[in-house]
């Protein structure tokens, strides 16, 4: 075990963990963020995607100990109202079905639209494409992603 000073959602964060652990755990487990959500475990579904600075990362093959000083953000922490213009396009589209997976396509596309704010169809489904959503609500979430990159 080892103690690690983490910056998560703009708050210090203190864990004591073993340094192997994935942050989905840290978070899940340790400090009660549980939007983050497990999928499979081995970085091919994005349940689990949250950001490290401004890239998205899939926090379930995360080692705590290589987060170091670096800005964690998971979806409590994206805006203080859910009205993020991701959030709000999301809402406006009507999104998600189950919901299961649409924390870690929020994250994605957040991530992804802060790097590319106007980006094309096949630019977003290249961007898109290893988040998994078994409800199958592709067409609603690309058109999100319009909108949110048109505010
Ligand atoms: S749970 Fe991390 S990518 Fe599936
Ligand atoms: S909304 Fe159900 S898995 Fe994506």
């Amino acid at each position: 075990m080892a103690i690690f000073n983490l910056n998560i959602n703009g708050k210090k964060q203190e864990v004591d963990v073993d340094p192997a652990t994935p942050m989905l755990w840290v978070l899940r487990e340790h400090l009660d963020l549980v939007g983050t959500k497990y999928g499979c475990g081995i970085a091919q579904c994005g349940a689990c995607t949250i950001h490290l600075g401004d890239i998205a990362m899939r926090s379930c093959v995360l080692p705590v100990s290589q987060v170091g000083n670096q800005k964690i953000t998971t979806i409590e922490g994206l805006s203080e109202n859910g009205d993020h213009p991701v959030q709000k396009a999301w809402l406006e589209h009507d999104v998600p079905q189950c919901g299961y997976c649409q924390a870690g396509q929020i994250m994605n596309a957040t991530a992804f639209l802060k790097a590319n704010p106007k980006p094309g169809d096949a630019e977003i489904e290249a961007a898109m494409n290893g988040n998994i959503c078994r409800c199958g609500t592709y067409i609603r979430i690309k058109a999100a992603i319009h909108t949110a990159a048109s505010k």
